[in-house]
């Protein structure tokens, strides 16, 4: 069996939505899934053992979750050198507009460089806007932000904009790249 390794990082839950999602499709692939909150002890947990390893975060304010960023640099070596893959979830991905995609790449470039891991899938994911879980000042906030890139601004409720079908799709493409090297590994042996 394939063990894959989820790592995630997450504000306001969404992210832990999308790897429980992920999860789910990868084990209907077939794979055992261990998924870890980055937020918890996470420091000893190691990819060894592991034939794939998929991390994701969210963006907030251009950056990533800062344990998710120092779990990746302290196994950036070992990272460097088997199937892995980074999930960046974002709303600016929903903006089709050059200067956003060079934010979006910008934020990313950033983040290998500042850990030294450079996965060979790098996907930006859409994520939500939780209007109904966010105090007033980042209701406003938020609000104000999602209105000028043309999303929803009823703050009575949440918005979801993660394509699930993609995701699905991705979790397929994945389990097919670890299991593949896997087989060459096996046969090298
Ligand atoms: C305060 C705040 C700041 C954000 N900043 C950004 C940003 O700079 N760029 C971006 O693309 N998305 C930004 N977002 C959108 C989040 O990435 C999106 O809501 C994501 O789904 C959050 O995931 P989480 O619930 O796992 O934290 C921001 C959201 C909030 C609430």
């Amino acid at each position: 069996m394939t063990h894959i390794l989820i790592v995630y990082g997450t504000t306001d839950g969404h992210t832990a939505k999308v790897t429980q999602v992920l999860a789910e499709d990868l084990r209907a692939l077939r794979c055992s899934v261990d998924i870890v909150d980055s937020a918890g002890m996470i420091h000893r947990l190691s990819p060894e053992g592991y034939d794939g390893v998929i991390v994701a975060a969210s963006v907030h304010i251009g950056d990533y979750q800062r344990s998710v960023a120092r779990w990746a640099r302290t196994h950036a070596a070992m990272l460097n050198h088997m199937p892995t893959a980074f999930l960046s979830v974002c709303l600016a991905v929903l903006e089709q507009n050059a200067k956003t995609r060079r934010e979006v790449a910008n934020i990313l470039e950033r983040f290998f460089a500042r850990t030294g891991w450079r996965p060979p899938i790098a996907k930006p994911i859409a994520g939500a806007v939780r209007y109904t879980r966010y105090g007033w000042l980042k209701r406003l906030m938020m609000k104000r932000i999602v209105g000028k890139a043309g999303g929803g601004t009823d703050t009575t409720r949440d918005y979801e904009y993660t394509d699930w079908n993609d995701l699905r799709a991705f979790a397929g493409e994945f389990a097919r790249q670890v299991t593949t090297t896997e087989a060459i590994a096996g046969g090298v042996r």
